[in-house]
């Protein structure tokens, strides 16, 4: 079933939606769906070469298309080609703060540099993006949605960077929802389960390891990129209107059993690393 045969082709008709390393993975397959509802997209990451080819697949729906290199840790360059976008393209109306960095290390062999790099990414480049968007999300009444992980509000085994980086994200949103409330933006999470065929994935659950990790949650099923974007274009619609600060877990209960599962799939990826 298709996103349009339940929401309207044309929800998002007239809006620009934003979305940071929207070049591949899950963030590519939101910017799709908004695009499948007519919203124009604009998307950022760090090669040219990923980005033109993102473009030209979310141009196939008709909507016009923003794409322009930029490091998320970098907030100058954010702002510059977030005003670049607006006047293409028009005022963003919603945010994605997708851009994310994870491997796998164990504490004790991580270095200072490693873990920050994680929080560099994650952390400060969505606050780096809802800052460049602020004025624009402010004109439009806009929301934020952010990419979040489980790892946000449990442990998860060789993800500590990841996990302080996450759980940093969720705060920021609902400091966010606090004080830009008022103006009119709502701010959201998505907690997405394991998505298949993303780097994400690659790096995590490789292999026969995705198929163990999948037998292993409640709806026996790795989620799709659209299952993303499905929960992503609520939440940017009229139906969420009264819905901010919210973390929205959409991992077909993967995290329900705790981050067990997952470490011990996590243990064995790093096993296989090493040879
Ligand atoms: N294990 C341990 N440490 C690692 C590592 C790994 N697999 N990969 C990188 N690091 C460390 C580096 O050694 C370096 O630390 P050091 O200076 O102390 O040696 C630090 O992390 C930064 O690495 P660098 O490669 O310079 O960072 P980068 O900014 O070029 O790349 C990453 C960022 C590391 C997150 C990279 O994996 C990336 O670009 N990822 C984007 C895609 C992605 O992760 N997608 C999945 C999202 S869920």
């Amino acid at each position: 079933m298709k996103i349009t045969d339940i929401l309207k082709s044309d929800l998002y008709a007239g809006k620009t939606v934003f979305v940071t390393g929207g070049g591949s993975g899950i963030n590519l397959g939101v910017a799709k769906t908004y695009a499948s509802l007519g919203a124009n997209v604009g998307i950022c990451g760090r090669t040219m070469e990923k980005l033109e080819k993102a473009a030209a697949e979310i141009e196939e729906y008709g909507v016009k298309v923003f794409f322009d290199t930029a490091d998320v840790r970098d907030a100058d360059r954010l702002a510059e080609i977030m005003a670049k976008c607006e006047e293409e393209i028009g005022s963003i109306s919603t945010l994605v703060c997708a851009a994310a960095g994870n491997f796998l290390c164990p504490a004790e062999q991580m270095s200072p540099n490693a873990f920050k790099t994680v929080v560099d990414i994650d952390l400060l480049g969505s606050f780096n993006a809802c800052k460049a968007a602020h004025a624009q999300l402010k004109k439009t009444k806009g929301d934020i949605v952010f990419i979040s992980a489980g790892m946000s509000y449990m442990p998860y085994a060789a993800q500590a960077h990841v996990g302080a980086a996450k759980s940093g994200i969720d705060n920021l949103m609902r400091n966010l929802a606090l004080e830009w409330g008022p103006q009119g933006i709502r701010s959201n999470s998505i907690v997405p389960g394991p998505i298949e065929g993303t780097e994400g994935m690659k790096r995590l659950a490789p292999g026969e390891l995705g198929k163990k990790l999948t037998s292993m949650i409640p709806l026996q099923r790795m989620g799709q990129a659209e299952d993303i974007g499905n929960a992503a274009a609520y939440l940017s619609s009229p139906l969420a209107s009264y819905v901010t600060g919210t973390v929205l877990i959409v991992d077909g209960g993967q995290n329900l059993p705790g981050s067990g599962p997952f470490t011990m799939v996590a243990m064995e990826a790093m096993k296989q690393a090493r040879g």
